[in-house]
Protein backbone atom coordinates (compact mmCIF):
# COMPACT_ATOMS: atom_id res chain seq x y z
CA UNK A 1 0.00 0.00 0.00
CA UNK A 2 1.58 3.24 -0.63
CA UNK A 3 0.88 5.82 2.30
CA UNK A 4 0.92 9.39 2.79
CA UNK A 5 1.65 10.38 6.53
CA UNK A 6 1.56 13.62 7.92
CA UNK A 7 3.38 15.38 10.35
CA UNK A 8 3.87 18.82 11.83
CA UNK A 9 4.17 19.33 15.27
CA UNK A 10 6.46 17.86 18.18
CA UNK A 11 3.74 15.34 19.60
CA UNK A 12 3.17 14.07 15.81
CA UNK A 13 6.84 13.35 15.55
CA UNK A 14 6.59 10.74 18.23
CA UNK A 15 3.33 9.64 17.09
CA UNK A 16 4.35 8.46 14.01
CA UNK A 17 7.55 6.57 14.92
CA UNK A 18 6.40 3.40 15.77
CA UNK A 19 3.80 3.33 12.76
CA UNK A 20 6.62 3.84 10.81
CA UNK A 21 8.49 1.37 12.18
CA UNK A 22 5.62 -1.09 11.61
CA UNK A 23 4.60 0.16 8.53
CA UNK A 24 8.07 -0.44 7.32
CA UNK A 25 8.34 -4.00 6.42
CA UNK A 26 5.24 -4.09 4.59
CA UNK A 27 4.30 -0.86 3.01
CA UNK A 28 5.66 2.54 1.11
CA UNK A 29 5.39 5.31 3.49
CA UNK A 30 5.67 8.88 2.33
CA UNK A 31 6.23 11.30 5.32
CA UNK A 32 5.34 14.94 4.36
CA UNK A 33 6.04 17.37 7.30
CA UNK A 34 4.11 19.77 6.86
CA UNK A 35 6.52 22.61 9.06
CA UNK A 36 4.29 23.62 11.64
CA UNK A 37 7.07 23.17 13.72
CA UNK A 38 10.41 24.39 12.63
CA UNK A 39 12.66 24.79 15.44
CA UNK A 40 15.46 22.68 15.84
CA UNK A 41 14.29 21.73 19.30
CA UNK A 42 10.44 21.63 18.49
CA UNK A 43 11.44 19.53 15.12
CA UNK A 44 14.63 17.92 14.10
CA UNK A 45 15.83 16.73 16.81
CA UNK A 46 12.84 14.02 16.89
CA UNK A 47 14.12 13.28 14.08
CA UNK A 48 17.60 12.77 15.11
CA UNK A 49 16.75 11.07 18.53
CA UNK A 50 14.13 8.83 16.59
CA UNK A 51 16.25 7.73 13.58
CA UNK A 52 12.55 8.70 11.59
CA UNK A 53 12.98 8.92 7.92
CA UNK A 54 13.64 12.01 6.19
CA UNK A 55 10.55 13.58 4.95
CA UNK A 56 9.93 13.08 1.11
CA UNK A 57 8.30 16.57 2.01
CA UNK A 58 8.67 19.65 3.84
CA UNK A 59 5.66 21.95 3.11
CA UNK A 60 7.69 24.57 4.90
CA UNK A 61 4.31 26.56 6.03
CA UNK A 62 5.55 27.95 9.90
CA UNK A 63 3.71 29.86 12.15
CA UNK A 64 0.70 31.75 11.13
CA UNK A 65 -3.29 32.79 12.49
CA UNK A 66 -4.98 29.70 12.22
CA UNK A 67 -6.52 30.67 9.13
CA UNK A 68 -3.22 31.28 7.12
CA UNK A 69 -1.50 27.71 8.63
CA UNK A 70 -4.18 25.69 7.81
CA UNK A 71 -4.96 27.30 4.62
CA UNK A 72 -1.26 26.79 3.47
CA UNK A 73 -1.06 23.36 4.66
CA UNK A 74 -4.10 22.17 2.13
CA UNK A 75 -3.20 24.04 -0.54
CA UNK A 76 0.29 22.73 -0.61
CA UNK A 77 -0.71 19.10 0.56
CA UNK A 78 -3.20 18.66 -2.22
CA UNK A 79 0.06 19.61 -4.69
CA UNK A 80 1.63 16.58 -2.94
CA UNK A 81 -1.90 13.96 -3.19
CA UNK A 82 -2.35 14.78 -6.69
CA UNK A 83 0.99 13.63 -7.32
CA UNK A 84 1.46 10.74 -4.93
CA UNK A 85 -1.86 9.12 -5.73
CA UNK A 86 -1.23 6.95 -2.16
CA UNK A 87 -3.93 4.90 -0.97
CA UNK A 88 -4.67 6.01 2.30
CA UNK A 89 -3.34 9.50 4.54
CA UNK A 90 -2.60 8.87 8.00
CA UNK A 91 -3.47 12.01 9.84
CA UNK A 92 -3.07 11.79 13.66
CA UNK A 93 -4.42 13.75 16.97
CA UNK A 94 -5.58 17.41 16.81
CA UNK A 95 -3.37 19.79 15.33
CA UNK A 96 -3.99 22.23 11.97
CA UNK A 97 -1.73 19.71 9.99
CA UNK A 98 -4.01 16.98 10.93
CA UNK A 99 -7.19 19.49 10.30
CA UNK A 100 -5.27 20.23 6.96
CA UNK A 101 -4.57 16.45 6.42
CA UNK A 102 -8.12 15.70 6.85
CA UNK A 103 -9.89 18.59 4.42
CA UNK A 104 -7.15 17.63 1.47
CA UNK A 105 -7.55 14.33 1.61
CA UNK A 106 -11.13 13.97 1.83
CA UNK A 107 -11.59 16.17 -0.85
CA UNK A 108 -9.63 14.17 -3.05
CA UNK A 109 -11.85 10.91 -1.97
CA UNK A 110 -8.55 9.45 -0.51
CA UNK A 111 -9.13 7.09 2.53
CA UNK A 112 -8.15 8.67 5.71
CA UNK A 113 -6.41 7.10 8.45
CA UNK A 114 -7.15 8.84 12.21
CA UNK A 115 -4.89 8.09 14.92
CA UNK A 116 -5.81 8.96 18.49
CA UNK A 117 -9.17 9.27 17.00
CA UNK A 118 -12.41 9.98 19.12
CA UNK A 119 -10.67 12.63 22.03
CA UNK A 120 -12.78 14.95 23.17
CA UNK A 121 -12.56 18.25 25.22
CA UNK A 122 -16.17 19.02 24.76
CA UNK A 123 -14.88 22.86 24.83
CA UNK A 124 -14.92 24.09 21.40
CA UNK A 125 -13.19 27.10 22.75
CA UNK A 126 -9.90 24.55 22.14
CA UNK A 127 -8.82 24.96 18.44
CA UNK A 128 -7.82 21.52 18.60
CA UNK A 129 -11.09 20.62 19.60
CA UNK A 130 -12.61 21.47 16.28
CA UNK A 131 -9.66 19.95 14.32
CA UNK A 132 -10.22 16.46 15.83
CA UNK A 133 -14.46 16.70 15.51
CA UNK A 134 -13.83 17.40 12.01
CA UNK A 135 -10.95 14.94 11.35
CA UNK A 136 -13.25 12.41 12.82
CA UNK A 137 -16.27 13.56 10.92
CA UNK A 138 -14.00 12.39 7.68
CA UNK A 139 -11.78 9.73 8.71
CA UNK A 140 -12.24 6.57 7.14
CA UNK A 141 -10.50 4.91 9.84
CA UNK A 142 -10.29 5.77 13.27
CA UNK A 143 -7.96 4.19 16.01
CA UNK A 144 -8.48 4.85 19.50
CA UNK A 145 -5.83 5.32 22.09
CA UNK A 146 -8.17 4.69 24.90
CA UNK A 147 -11.60 2.68 25.13
CA UNK A 148 -13.41 6.33 26.64
CA UNK A 149 -12.49 7.59 22.81
CA UNK A 150 -14.19 4.57 21.27
CA UNK A 151 -17.41 5.87 23.45
CA UNK A 152 -17.46 8.97 22.67
CA UNK A 153 -17.57 8.14 18.60
CA UNK A 154 -20.44 5.80 18.88
CA UNK A 155 -21.98 9.25 20.75
CA UNK A 156 -21.31 10.90 17.53
CA UNK A 157 -22.58 7.60 15.31
CA UNK A 158 -19.09 6.56 14.44
CA UNK A 159 -18.92 2.90 15.16
CA UNK A 160 -18.38 0.51 12.22
CA UNK A 161 -14.96 2.08 11.60
CA UNK A 162 -13.59 2.52 14.68
CA UNK A 163 -10.73 -0.09 16.76
CA UNK A 164 -9.06 0.37 19.99
CA UNK A 165 -5.51 -0.45 19.52
CA UNK A 166 -4.48 1.06 22.72
CA UNK A 167 -1.61 4.55 22.10
CA UNK A 168 1.29 4.87 20.03
CA UNK A 169 2.95 7.32 22.61
CA UNK A 170 2.79 4.41 24.92
CA UNK A 171 4.69 2.38 22.29
CA UNK A 172 7.40 4.84 21.53
CA UNK A 173 7.85 5.71 25.43
CA UNK A 174 8.07 1.78 26.07
CA UNK A 175 10.81 1.50 23.03
CA UNK A 176 12.46 4.32 23.94
CA UNK A 177 12.99 4.10 27.52
CA UNK A 178 16.32 2.14 27.88
CA UNK A 179 18.07 4.03 25.30
CA UNK A 180 16.59 7.42 26.64
CA UNK A 181 17.96 5.85 30.34
CA UNK A 182 21.63 4.60 28.56
CA UNK A 183 21.87 8.38 27.01
CA UNK A 184 20.57 11.14 28.37
CA UNK A 185 22.45 13.50 31.12
CA UNK A 186 19.69 15.57 31.82
CA UNK A 187 19.80 14.86 36.06
CA UNK A 188 23.51 15.71 36.08
CA UNK A 189 23.23 18.54 33.55
CA UNK A 190 20.96 20.34 35.45
CA UNK A 191 21.72 18.88 38.97
CA UNK A 192 18.82 16.99 39.62
CA UNK A 193 17.58 14.29 42.22
CA UNK A 194 15.38 11.81 41.21
CA UNK A 195 11.91 12.53 43.56
CA UNK A 196 13.51 16.07 44.15
CA UNK A 197 11.63 18.42 41.38
CA UNK A 198 8.77 18.65 39.95
CA UNK A 199 8.41 19.41 36.04
CA UNK A 200 6.12 21.80 34.31
CA UNK A 201 4.56 22.56 30.69
CA UNK A 202 2.75 24.80 29.68
CA UNK A 203 1.57 25.47 25.98
CA UNK A 204 -2.07 25.61 25.21
CA UNK A 205 -3.26 28.59 23.87
CA UNK A 206 -5.96 28.61 26.70
CA UNK A 207 -3.32 29.54 29.12
CA UNK A 208 -0.47 31.60 27.08
CA UNK A 209 -3.11 33.75 25.42
CA UNK A 210 -4.81 34.47 28.42
CA UNK A 211 -2.95 37.26 30.83
CA UNK A 212 -4.59 36.08 33.82
CA UNK A 213 -3.86 32.23 33.13
CA UNK A 214 -0.49 33.23 32.48
CA UNK A 215 0.13 35.34 35.45
CA UNK A 216 -1.33 32.95 37.86
CA UNK A 217 0.98 29.74 36.29
CA UNK A 218 3.84 32.09 37.27
CA UNK A 219 2.51 32.68 40.64
CA UNK A 220 1.76 29.17 41.35
CA UNK A 221 5.21 28.21 40.47
CA UNK A 222 6.90 31.35 42.31
CA UNK A 223 5.22 30.04 45.20
CA UNK A 224 5.88 25.91 45.25
CA UNK A 225 8.58 25.04 47.89
CA UNK A 226 9.66 21.96 45.50
CA UNK A 227 12.68 22.95 42.63
CA UNK A 228 10.97 23.20 39.34
CA UNK A 229 12.13 22.09 36.04
CA UNK A 230 10.33 24.37 33.38
CA UNK A 231 11.06 23.52 29.97
CA UNK A 232 9.34 26.30 27.69
CA UNK A 233 7.64 26.20 24.63
CA UNK A 234 8.47 29.05 21.99
CA UNK A 235 5.31 30.41 22.45
CA UNK A 236 4.76 30.09 26.56
CA UNK A 237 8.41 32.01 26.28
CA UNK A 238 7.11 35.01 24.21
CA UNK A 239 3.92 34.95 26.89
CA UNK A 240 6.54 35.53 29.67
CA UNK A 241 8.53 37.97 28.06
CA UNK A 242 5.38 39.77 27.72
CA UNK A 243 4.76 39.86 30.98
CA UNK A 244 7.69 40.65 31.97
CA UNK A 245 7.64 39.03 35.82
CA UNK A 246 10.40 37.20 37.33
CA UNK A 247 10.57 33.40 37.64
CA UNK A 248 12.02 32.53 41.31
CA UNK A 249 15.66 30.93 41.62
CA UNK A 250 14.06 27.15 42.80
CA UNK A 251 12.86 27.43 38.62
CA UNK A 252 14.73 26.37 35.89
CA UNK A 253 13.82 27.64 33.60
CA UNK A 254 15.28 25.65 29.88
CA UNK A 255 14.64 25.50 26.22
CA UNK A 256 12.51 22.52 25.19
CA UNK A 257 14.47 19.49 25.22
CA UNK A 258 14.82 16.30 23.14
CA UNK A 259 12.29 13.36 23.84
CA UNK A 260 15.17 11.59 25.15
CA UNK A 261 15.88 14.14 28.22
CA UNK A 262 12.00 14.54 28.41
CA UNK A 263 11.74 10.72 29.11
CA UNK A 264 13.96 11.17 32.26
CA UNK A 265 12.56 14.09 33.33
CA UNK A 266 9.46 12.92 33.28
CA UNK A 267 10.12 9.40 35.09
CA UNK A 268 12.15 11.17 38.41
CA UNK A 269 10.07 13.84 39.05
CA UNK A 270 8.24 13.59 42.17
CA UNK A 271 4.67 15.79 40.17
CA UNK A 272 4.71 16.73 36.53
CA UNK A 273 1.70 20.21 36.31
CA UNK A 274 1.26 20.25 32.69
CA UNK A 275 -1.23 21.66 30.30
CA UNK A 276 -0.12 18.95 27.78
CA UNK A 277 -1.97 15.78 26.40
CA UNK A 278 0.86 13.69 25.83
CA UNK A 279 2.61 14.81 28.68
CA UNK A 280 -0.43 13.87 31.17
CA UNK A 281 -0.52 10.59 29.35
CA UNK A 282 3.50 10.26 29.78
CA UNK A 283 2.92 11.28 33.64
CA UNK A 284 1.08 8.10 33.66
CA UNK A 285 2.94 5.87 31.97
CA UNK A 286 6.20 6.73 34.52
CA UNK A 287 3.86 6.02 37.00
CA UNK A 288 3.87 9.77 38.37
CA UNK A 289 1.44 12.15 40.13
CA UNK A 290 0.09 14.84 37.44
CA UNK A 291 -1.97 18.13 37.87
CA UNK A 292 -3.87 18.75 34.76
CA UNK A 293 -3.72 22.91 34.42
CA UNK A 294 -6.26 23.01 32.49
CA UNK A 295 -10.45 23.03 33.50
CA UNK A 296 -10.53 19.99 31.72
CA UNK A 297 -9.03 17.17 30.15
CA UNK A 298 -9.53 14.37 27.30
CA UNK A 299 -7.08 11.76 29.43
CA UNK A 300 -10.39 11.46 31.74
CA UNK A 301 -8.98 7.62 32.36
CA UNK A 302 -6.06 9.14 33.92
CA UNK A 303 -8.13 11.45 36.52
CA UNK A 304 -10.86 8.39 36.94
CA UNK A 305 -7.53 6.41 37.97
CA UNK A 306 -6.71 9.28 40.64
CA UNK A 307 -3.26 9.82 39.00
CA UNK A 308 -4.16 12.96 37.22
CA UNK A 309 -6.03 15.41 39.50
CA UNK A 310 -7.38 18.33 36.98
CA UNK A 311 -7.20 21.64 39.07
CA UNK A 312 -7.20 24.57 36.01
CA UNK A 313 -5.13 27.77 36.89
CA UNK A 314 -6.56 29.35 40.03
CA UNK A 315 -3.23 29.63 42.82
CA UNK A 316 -5.02 28.44 45.60
CA UNK A 317 -6.57 25.20 44.76
CA UNK A 318 -3.89 24.56 42.35
CA UNK A 319 -0.88 24.93 45.60
CA UNK A 320 -3.36 22.41 47.66
CA UNK A 321 -3.63 19.72 45.46
CA UNK A 322 0.16 19.92 45.06
CA UNK A 323 1.04 19.74 48.31
CA UNK A 324 -1.58 16.83 49.21
CA UNK A 325 -1.23 14.77 45.78
CA UNK A 326 -0.81 11.31 46.88
CA UNK A 327 -0.24 8.80 43.97
CA UNK A 328 -2.57 5.70 43.96
CA UNK A 329 -1.53 1.85 44.24
CA UNK A 330 -3.72 0.71 41.33
CA UNK A 331 -2.34 1.13 37.66
CA UNK A 332 -5.26 0.19 35.35
CA UNK A 333 -3.72 -0.52 31.53
CA UNK A 334 -5.92 2.53 30.24
CA UNK A 335 -3.41 2.67 27.20
CA UNK A 336 -2.92 -0.72 25.57
CA UNK A 337 0.71 -2.69 26.18
CA UNK A 338 2.54 -0.70 23.37
CA UNK A 339 1.63 -2.92 20.32
CA UNK A 340 -0.92 0.11 19.24
CA UNK A 341 1.42 0.81 16.09
CA UNK A 342 1.25 -3.11 15.08
CA UNK A 343 -2.64 -3.64 15.52
CA UNK A 344 -3.04 -0.79 13.26
CA UNK A 345 -0.67 -1.85 10.34
CA UNK A 346 -2.96 -5.37 11.34
CA UNK A 347 -6.22 -3.95 10.81
CA UNK A 348 -5.07 -1.98 7.69
CA UNK A 349 -3.96 -4.84 5.81
CA UNK A 350 -7.29 -6.43 6.75
CA UNK A 351 -9.45 -3.96 5.69
CA UNK A 352 -7.10 -3.11 2.39
CA UNK A 353 -7.77 -7.44 1.65
C1 LIG B 1 0.43 23.09 18.30
C2 LIG B 1 -0.94 22.43 18.26
C3 LIG B 1 -1.25 21.84 19.62
C4 LIG B 1 -0.14 20.93 20.10
C5 LIG B 1 1.19 21.65 20.03
C6 LIG B 1 2.32 20.71 20.36
C7 LIG B 1 -2.55 23.50 16.76
C8 LIG B 1 -3.74 24.39 16.67
N1 LIG B 1 -1.97 23.41 17.96
O1 LIG B 1 0.34 24.14 19.24
O2 LIG B 1 -2.45 21.07 19.54
O3 LIG B 1 -0.42 20.56 21.42
O4 LIG B 1 1.40 22.15 18.70
O5 LIG B 1 3.44 21.39 20.80
O6 LIG B 1 -2.16 22.92 15.79
N2 LIG B 1 6.73 28.50 17.45
C9 LIG B 1 8.09 28.71 17.31
N3 LIG B 1 8.83 27.70 16.78
C10 LIG B 1 8.30 26.51 16.39
C11 LIG B 1 6.93 26.33 16.55
C12 LIG B 1 6.15 27.33 17.08
O7 LIG B 1 8.63 29.77 17.64
O8 LIG B 1 9.05 25.63 15.93
C13 LIG B 1 5.94 29.60 18.07
C14 LIG B 1 5.39 30.59 17.04
O9 LIG B 1 5.41 31.85 17.63
C15 LIG B 1 3.96 30.13 16.87
C16 LIG B 1 3.61 29.59 18.25
O10 LIG B 1 4.81 29.01 18.73
O11 LIG B 1 3.10 31.16 16.49
C17 LIG B 1 2.52 28.55 18.24
O12 LIG B 1 2.85 27.49 17.34
P1 LIG B 1 1.68 26.61 16.67
O13 LIG B 1 2.25 25.49 15.92
O14 LIG B 1 0.74 27.51 15.95
O15 LIG B 1 0.87 26.10 17.91
P2 LIG B 1 1.38 25.33 19.20
O16 LIG B 1 1.05 26.13 20.40
O17 LIG B 1 2.76 24.86 19.03
N1 LIG C 1 8.29 16.94 24.76
C1 LIG C 1 9.65 16.97 24.55
N2 LIG C 1 10.37 18.05 25.02
C2 LIG C 1 9.80 19.07 25.68
C3 LIG C 1 8.40 19.03 25.91
C4 LIG C 1 7.67 17.96 25.42
O1 LIG C 1 10.22 16.05 23.98
O2 LIG C 1 10.51 20.02 26.06
C5 LIG C 1 7.52 15.80 24.25
C6 LIG C 1 6.78 15.04 25.32
O3 LIG C 1 7.61 14.07 25.91
C7 LIG C 1 5.62 14.45 24.54
C8 LIG C 1 5.34 15.50 23.49
O4 LIG C 1 6.52 16.30 23.39
O5 LIG C 1 6.01 13.25 23.91
C9 LIG C 1 4.18 16.34 23.89
O6 LIG C 1 4.09 17.43 23.07
P1 LIG C 1 3.39 18.80 23.50
O7 LIG C 1 3.32 18.90 24.95
O8 LIG C 1 4.10 19.87 22.76
O9 LIG C 1 1.95 18.66 22.82
P2 LIG C 1 0.60 17.89 23.16
O10 LIG C 1 0.93 16.50 23.55
O11 LIG C 1 -0.10 18.67 24.22
O12 LIG C 1 -0.17 17.98 21.90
Amino acid sequence: MKIVSIVGARPEFIQAWPVSQALERRHEEILVHTGQHYDHMMSETFFEELGIQEPAYNLGVGSGTHARQTAEILVKLETVLLSEKPDVVIIRGDTNSTLAGALAASKLMIPIVHIEAGERSYNRNMPEEINRIVSDCVATLHFCASETAVKRLAKEGITESVYWVGDVMLDAFLLMRDRARAQSNVLDRLRLHPGEYALVTIHRAGNTENPDNIKSLVEIMNRVEDRIVFPVHPRTATALDHLQTKLDDHITVIRPVGYFDMIILEENAKLIATDSGGVQREAYFSKVPCLTLRDETEWVETVEAGWNKIVGTDPEKVLAVWKELVPPSDYPRIFGNGSAAYKIVEILDDWRG
